[in-house]
């Protein structure tokens, strides 16, 4: 019975991920068509629920989604479609910290391109920026190593944004980015608690 489940499993993981007409094809040939984006949402969500079924039965197909999630993010513009590739990434991430795959994902170039777009912030919308922040941190997580260098000037991200938000005597915080910080922060803070408190200091 264990058997022919595991079967299964199997069989269903290499049809959604096959590489001639799986859903990860879809998702990438359809970036040009607007009218698709509501198919492509729909299957960037299921992948995020099928990853967490299968678990580390992922690993053969994990470069292939990140490059398809950080392809949704640049040439998808839609909030809707860009919200589900980020929580897949993230989701990806952590199924695999401290697999010996994290160096071939590439951590840093994650960083510089992710990091890159709160320069760009204002431009983003709420909901976008809160899972950008939220995946910044869970980089510092899932490769501490990597992370080095960027480790401080992240911080300092997330406490100035944190300090605008509640400081602003002329509007409301926004929620949904306050969200995003607090749990990069605390992702960030699961190996680099020490320069957290020189950035306190
Ligand atoms: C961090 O910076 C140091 C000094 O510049 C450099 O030697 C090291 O390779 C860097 N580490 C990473 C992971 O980029
Ligand atoms: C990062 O933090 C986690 C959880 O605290 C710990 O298990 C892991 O060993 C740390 N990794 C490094 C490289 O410090």
């Amino acid at each position: 019975m264990l058997l022919t489940l595991d079967l299964c499993l199997a069989l269903h993981t290499s049809l959604v991920f096959s590489k001639d007409f799986g859903l990860l094809v879809f998702v990438r040939k359809s970036l040009s068509i607007d009218e698709f984006r509501d198919c492509r949402e729909e299957a960037l969500k299921f992948l995020c629920v099928f990853l967490e079924k299968i678990g580390q039965k992922i690993t053969p197909y994990s470069l292939d989604i990140k490059n398809t999630c950080t392809s949704v993010y640049t040439k998808d513009k839609a909030a809707k479609c860009r919200i589900p590739a980020l929580e897949l990434l993230i989701k990806l991430l952590q199924t695999l910290r401290s697999s010996r795959l994290m160096d071939e994902l590439r951590v840093g170039e994650l960083f510089t391109k992710f990091y890159g777009e709160l320069a760009l912030k204002a431009k983003i919308p709420d909901t976008v920026l809160e899972k950008v922040y939220e995946l910044l941190g869970v980089l510092g997580e899932v490769h501490p190593t990597e992370m080095i260098n960027n480790s401080d000037k992240l911080f300092r991200a997330f406490l100035g944004e944190l300090k605008t938000q509640m400081t602003s005597t002329v509007r409301e915080p926004k929620l949904a980015v306050l969200a995003g910080c607090l749990k990069g922060l605390a992702s960030l803070m699961c190996n680099f608690t020490k320069s957290m408190e020189e950035g306190i200091a």
